[in-house]
């Protein structure tokens, strides 16, 4: 049973639903996309009840947790809890493990325990005004500045000087994301290129997915408000192996052995996003999941057998499994209703063309079903995402789709994968 509705999920699905091993396959709630490989139970993954009767209903084996609210809030813990005599195989981490992503006070203490590298910072609780302000003067701008809690990625503020720092700082230490702002982090601006690494562990082994760069930005060349991820590639040209040697032993390491230190039981996916300054990696910070649209090229890449990989991280044999992946290049580009990230429409009719490149696929972000057409129903609609022999064939296959695909307000970027061109041989 895999938890979520966005297109991480359809991507989840289709790859999973490929595994010899799969008996029966169900998202909750799911969306158009994951009822062509999988039975959608409509419901919400927050409602932990609802979940655990569902798992015992449907006799679920494995249980995937796609978002990180669920874990945030504590349902692994709820699963954990209950006096069955089987538990299912659980991806995703309890509470305690889900604070990597959800309390960036917790993570960057947890950085800094463990030596793990990653950008100079101090934590500020609202009763340090007069402390954090000190803080922030000692720093040359940009400055970055981020609540603490989740804040569905809109809680991080890079300030171009100190008067803005300043005023942004104010208004976070004053609730501007809730309590998620009641514990701010302050810290210094890293320059480099960003790209991340994901793993599959048990908190004592892990196995290593191919690693990917999004782009999160709305607008071409990086510009405007920050979204969801509007696109993402795979491989990421510039990471080559002495700086994914440099990510195993600096970071995925250490943090492994961290949270077996604090005792911090974690199964399930890291994401870690990442920094390359001058070849040397940095974390900007943990996610207690995959990401989306990162899976969206990394599991079209990854051959080995997903619920293999679960099974394995289950009986403690990740270390016994070479995780094999396609040495081709996965782009996924983003459809968006038109205003995203800001307020926009819902209800726009879709219109798919038909796909006959088996190299292609859509991933469905928010679209519902209403009757019997398509439509749109969120601010991220479609992941196109395809595979090619060089990573321009690969884009240019998911643009051409994107083109052809209509709904009115529909908006994606035309450069995924540009800004690295200059690192492909
Ligand atoms: P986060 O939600 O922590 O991933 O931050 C969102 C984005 O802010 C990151 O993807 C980076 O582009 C940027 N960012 C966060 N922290 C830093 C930093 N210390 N230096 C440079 N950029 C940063
Ligand atoms: N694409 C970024 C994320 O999933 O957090």
């Amino acid at each position: 049973m895999i938890l979520g509705s966005g297109g991480r999920e359809h991507a989840l699905a289709n790859k999973i639903k490929e595994s010899p091993l799969l008996g029966n396959l169900f998202v909750l709630p799911g969306n158009p996309g994951t009822s062509a490989v999988a039975l959608n139970l409509p419901g919400n993954p927050l409602d932990f009840e609802f979940v655990k009767h569902q798992i015992l209903a449907f006799n679920i084996d494995v249980v995937v947790c796609g978002p990180e609210v669920p874990l945030a809030e504590g349902l692994m813990d709820a699963i954990l809890a209950t006096d069955w005599e089987v538990k299912p195989i659980l991806v995703g981490p309890c509470q305690k493990g889900a604070q990597l992503e959800s309390s960036k006070a917790f993570s960057k203490e947890f950085m800094k325990r463990h030596g793990i590298p990653t950008a100079a910072y101090k934590t500020f609780e609202k009763n340090e005004l007069e402390e954090a302000l000190e803080y922030l003067h000692a720093l040359s701008p940009p400055i970055v500045l981020k609540a603490s809690g989740l804040a569905a990625g809109k809680g991080v503020l890079i300030c171009e000087d100190h008067i803005q720092a300043e005023l942004e700082l104010i208004a976070l230490l004053n609730g501007r994301f809730g309590e998620a702002s009641q514990t701010v982090v302050i810290e210094e601006f890293l320059h480099g290129i960003e790209f991340s690494a994901f793993i599959l562990t048990n908190g004592k082994q892990y196995a290593l997915l191919p690693e990917a760069k999004d782009y999160k930005r709305i607008g071409e060349a990086d510009t405007g408000p920050n979204t969801g991820g509007m696109g993402a590639i795979s491989p990421v040209p510039f990471v080559d192996a002495a700086l994914l040697d440099k990510v195993r032993d600096r970071i995925i390491q250490p943090t492994i052995s961290g949270l077996q230190q604090e005792s911090i039981p974690y199964k399930g996916f890291i994401f870690f996003g990442l920094i390359n300054v001058n070849g040397d990696p940095f974390v900007i910070e943990y996610n207690c999941r995959l990401g989306d649209p990162e899976t969206e090229v990394i599991l079209p890449r990854l051959k080995t057998d997903l619920i293999a990989l679960f099974v394995a991280m289950e009986d403690e044999q990740l270390n016994e499994i070479n995780v094999e992946t396609n040495p081709d290049f996965a782009a996924t580009i983003m459809l968006v209703s038109g205003g995203y990230p800001g307020p926009y429409p819902k209800g726009k009719e879709i219109h798919l063309p038909v796909l006959n490149d088996e190299k292609t696929m859509i991933f469905h972000a928010g679209t519902k079903e209403q009757n019997y057409m398509l439509e749109t129903d969120g601010g991220r609609v479609l992941a196109i995402s395809s595979m090619g022999k060089t990573l321009a064939e690969a884009v240019q296959k998911s643009n051409k789709i994107a083109e052809e695909i209509q709904f009115e307000g529909k908006y994606f970027r035309r450069d995924i994968g540009k800004d690295v061109e200059a690192f492909v041989l």
